[in-house]
């Protein structure tokens, strides 16, 4: 797929993913491409009249967002939100989803968990049978990061993970510090077995502030293919 290609099913995702906006909705911004190109055809919409609100995911998209004149809000100020839509670097039929390719894991997790429904937004490519090709990025405060990946060898080894690459996130030569000031982990697990498993694991080790693991938190998966886009639902079962 050229990178044409891709820019062309991202701005389909995202254009599938404008009806599910109702005016007056108190909306959460993702990050990244693909929500970037959803926020440039919802300022479209904003200019045509929509009345919406968006609270942003990181000071990029808070950015871009004042750029294409979308009326921002504080979290705090808003929630609960009606809707995210968010891209994510994988996603499988579950609705679980890796996200944090990007960086912006820890707020997106936030704003999405203060949201009635969250829709992930993405080309075909994204969505995978089990996740955990991508590496999967593991937030830590920087006081005594070493220690704390160590730790966290330790607890996905109780669940059978053996040698899992932890890298720690570099940018122009530095350690990559996030929006809020932590530094990111990516653990090459190659396949993760039970995702609700490794959520809990991870969000159990001192020193972890979030991973970018999404375990039952979309509600809608919105995935663009060259021969159309189709719509995943989380099944009522599951809750
Ligand atoms: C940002 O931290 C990420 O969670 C992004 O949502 C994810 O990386 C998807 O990005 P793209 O839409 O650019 O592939």
């Amino acid at each position: 797929m050229t990178s044409i290609d891709s820019a062309v099913l991202k701005r389909a995702a995202g254009a599938r993913a404008l009806d599910f906006i109702a005016d007056g909705m108190k909306l959460g911004l993702g990050s990244g491409s693909t929500s970037e190109a959803f926020h440039e055809l919802l300022a479209v919409r904003v200019r045509g009249g929509l009345n919406i609100v968006g609270v942003p995911t990181s000071e990029r998209v808070a950015q871009l967002a004042r750029s294409l004149g979308i009326p921002l809000a504080k979290l705090d100020d808003t929630a609960p939100l009606d809707l995210t839509v968010d891209g994510a670097d994988e996603a499988d039929r579950d609705l679980n989803a890796i996200k944090g390719g990007g960086a912006a894991l820890l707020r997106e997790k936030i704003v999405a968990s203060s949201s009635r429904k969250m829709i992930i937004i993405a080309d075909g490519s994204k969505l995978v049978d089990r996740l955990g090709r991508f590496p999967l990025p593991i937030e830590v405060v920087e006081f005594g990061h070493k220690t704390t990946a160590a730790r966290i060898t330790r607890a996905i080894a109780a669940l059978g993970y053996a040698n899992v690459p932890l890298t720690l996130r570099s940018k122009d030569g530095a350690p990559l510090k996030t929006d809020s000031g932590n530094l990111l982990y990516d653990a090459g697990f190659g396949a993760i077995a039970d995702a609700a498993k490794l959520d809990a694991a991870l969000s159990s080790v001192t020193g972890v502030v979030e991973h970018g693991l999404f375990v039952a938190i979309a509600s809608t998966l919105v995935i663009a293919r060259p021969n159309g886009v189709e719509i995943i639902e989380r099944s009522t079962s599951a809750g």
